[in-house]
């Protein structure tokens, strides 16, 4: 099974979170209708409301409970995007302009705060407190996650380990969540909402660590995004983490001066895919990154056959292979 076909196959419970989304914009003051539905329409792969909804209808459980969770996880994400791309100063979102750079910084943090603000209070009318315990939780570990991100900035000392803290935190979470509370929706056992929490959480980290590659490898018309935006912030992430490890003395001196530099050239950008190629340091993320999604996979064991468990096995392999 391929995206698209899930895409496809489930395009209407997605239609349904996506109707939600909208109908919450149409009711709000002006500045928010407009940046939401510049930032909705613009795209977007709509990952974490199609892991609750996979996750809910594993058990059978369809409707308006599994779409308010659905459109709850994507205004998480989507306001997490546009504070992100305040403060990572980004330009391009979804091949579009990015909110800030359109409506400037006073309006669009204040659009974000309201659509994570939106996100919980639908997510309390389902009355579940479970759900709600990991909506909250999700959304204060990714404020965690990107301050610690931002107290790392320029470090090339950063260890794999703050990485993988960052990005628990940063992505993994709500993905978790995302699934987590697809699975309290359709009445799962205490051991099957373990188990697709852990799936979840599993599969974000695998998922940010593609993207860390997508931002020095994709192509950025597929990407939607512009790249080399982590290099040229200082951020560091697990390719550039493993090629720190196996550069000689003179090509990590020669990559600290680009970190430091935190300025984006072509030339930077060509002479660290060079070296990314020389050292293997992007298959060697991928193999992480592979790792991790075999771990997820093996997780789905205890479900029995099912749309939706391929489903779940067919999006942990696109991780490895998106492009966008
Ligand atoms: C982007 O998330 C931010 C990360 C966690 C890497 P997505 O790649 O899910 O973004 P959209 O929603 O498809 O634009
Ligand atoms: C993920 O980090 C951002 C959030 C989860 C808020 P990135 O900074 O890598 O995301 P992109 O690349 O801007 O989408
Ligand atoms: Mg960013
Ligand atoms: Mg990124």
């Amino acid at each position: 099974m391929t995206i698209e076909e899930i895409w496809e196959y489930y395009r209407e419970d997605l239609e349904s979170a996506e109707e939600k989304i909208h109908e919450t914009l149409r009711t709000v003051a002006p500045a928010i209708s407009a940046v939401g539905n510049h930032t909705f329409s613009a795209g977007g792969k709509r990952i974490r409301p199609l892991l609750a909804i996979l996750c809910s209808r594993i058990f059978g459980a369809r409707g308006d409970s599994v779409s308010t969770l659905a459109s709850s996880v994507e205004f998480i994400h989507a306001a997490s995007l546009i504070h992100d791309d305040v403060v990572d100063g980004a330009d391009l979102r979804r091949g579009q302009p990015s909110a800030h750079s359109l409506w400037g910084n006073q309006v669009v943090i204040l659009v974000g705060d309201f659509l994570y603000a939106n996100a919980l209070r639908l997510a309390n009318l389902l009355k579940r407190q479970k759900v709600m315990d990991a909506l909250c939780t999700a959304t204060a570990k990714m404020s965690e996650g990107e301050l610690i991100q931002l107290s790392k900035k320029g470090n090339p000392d950063m260890s794999e380990e703050d990485y993988m803290k960052i990005i628990q935190g940063k992505t993994a979470i709500l993905m978790s969540a995302a699934c987590m509370g697809g699975a309290v929706l359709g009445n799962a056992s205490p051991a099957e909402e373990e188990a697709l929490a852990s799936f979840g959480l599993k599969f974000g980290f695998a998922f940010q660590i593609a993207d860390d590659i997508l931002d020095y490898m994709a192509t950025e018309k597929a990407f939607g995004k512009n790249l080399g935006k982590d290099l040229e912030e200082g951020k560091i992430t697990l390719p550039l983490i493993y090629l720190l490890k196996d550069a000689d003395d003179g090509e990590a001196a020669g990559i600290r001066e680009i970190i430091r530099a935190e300025k984006m050239t072509e030339e930077n950008l060509l002479y660290i895919q060079e070296l990314f190629r020389k050292h293997k340091s992007i298959e060697k993320s991928y193999q992480r990154a592979r790792a991790i999604i075999d771990e997820a996979r093996k997780g789905l064991e205890i479900f029995e056959d099912s749309m939706e468990k391929n489903a779940l096995l067919a999006i942990s392999d696109y991780v490895l292979t998106r492009k966008k």
